[in-house]
């Protein structure tokens, strides 16, 4: 799809407060994103009133910083796009609200983006689409395989029933004692350890979903039962053996999809595919086939505006412009 636009995006849906300027939904020209897991680390997770506040002291900051970084005027941008949900309520409102007093001010049409969509996007920073593609979404707070026949049409293939995979990831460090996010620590340690303990892998035969409270619960009774006998934890084990059932079943599930659905392309998306075991996995599955595999550069893995706006250049060709009475959504289909 040719685009020509310039597109704002903001994105606050959960611990990063993030602005950036996108050229023709490929081209960066600014990208700040203000972290808040300094804050959120000493409770060993996300605090949403924390995580609203923040947004709100943040904002504007990092709206100023990408307009001097990019060196656009207010006439150069064509829209807003922001993060409609899914997230926590009050940390949406603080990017929705913003967008909106700006698009009043400034003239320029709001555009509602999907948090999802914006994971899958990220992409095509790095590469163009060839459709139909399958996408492999992986996150704090999301784990699904979304078809897409063309631009803006997602379908739900599989997705998880529980917890999601960086859900998982995090609990599981936390109950080793590792700091917030767990995810690159366990990936760290699972690189120096070994999968010895073969924990299960809730494979859900027939379906493309995924489960990971059992194999949560079986690592975490698992330590649980080790401290009680007085036995050593080895923590590169327990984090090899946890990643590995985590990895295999999510390069398996998007490998097999992949070939259904007869795909062009498999995206990775969101926090989790910076797992290094999980690159390696699925680079070495698809490396098999002719099936390109894209997982964005570690930046644009993790929550940013950039795929916020990449998405907003899509919707602004389509003239998919928000009223003023948008809201922020918890919970939002991809449809
Ligand atoms: O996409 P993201 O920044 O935020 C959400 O929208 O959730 O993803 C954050 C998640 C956290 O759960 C974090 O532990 C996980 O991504 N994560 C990782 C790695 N880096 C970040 N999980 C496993 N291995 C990593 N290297
Ligand atoms: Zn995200």
């Amino acid at each position: 799809m040719k685009t020509n636009n310039i597109i704002l995006g903001i994105e606050s849906s959960c611990d990063e407060t993030a602005v950036a300027i996108v050229k023709n939904g490929t081209e960066v020209l600014a990208n700040v994103v203000s972290s808040q897991i300094e804050s959120h680390k000493q409770f060993g997770g996300v605090v949403p009133e924390i995580a609203s506040r923040q947004h709100v002291e943040q904002i504007t900051i990092v709206l100023e910083e990408a307009f001097e970084l990019s060196a656009v005027t207010w006439d150069d941008i064509d829209a807003i796009a922001v993060t409609e949900g899914p997230g926590l309520i009050g940390a949406l409102l603080v990017g929705i609200n913003a967008a909106k007093a700006l698009a009043f001010a400034k003239d320029k049409p709001l555009i509602p983006v999907h948090h999802i969509a914006g994971h899958i996007y990220a992409n095509r920073i790095e590469k163009e689409f060839e459709f139909p593609l399958l996408s492999l979404i992986v996150s704090g707070g999301h784990t699904e395989l979304v078809y897409m026949e063309d631009h803006d049409t997602y379908e739900l293939v599989g997705e998880t029933l529980d917890d999601a995979a960086g859900e998982a990831f995090d609990k599981i460090a936390r109950s080793l004692q590792l700091p917030y996010p767990g995810g690159p620590h366990i990936d760290r340690l699972a690189h120096e350890g070994e999968d010895v303990y073969n924990f299960p892998r809730a494979w859900l035969e027939g379906t493309y979903d995924f489960s990971f409270s059992g194999l949560k619960s079986a690592v975490i009774n698992f330590i649980h039962n080790q401290k009680q006998r007085g036995e050593k934890i080895v923590v590169e084990n327990i984090a090899a053996s946890f990643q590995a059932s985590v990895v295999e079943v999510l390069a398996e599930k998007t490998y097999r999809a992949a070939l259904e659905k007869n795909v062009k392309q498999v995206i990775v998306a969101g926090g989790v595919a910076a797992n290094r075991g999980l690159r390696t996995a699925l680079s070495e599955r698809f490396q098999q086939t002719d099936i390109p595999l894209l997982i964005p550069p570690i930046h644009l893995c993790t929550d940013n505006a950039v795929m916020i706006a990449a998405v907003g250049a899509v919707l602004y060709e389509k003239k998919h412009f928000a009223s003023w009475d948008l809201n922020g959504k918890a919970s939002l289909f991809l449809t």
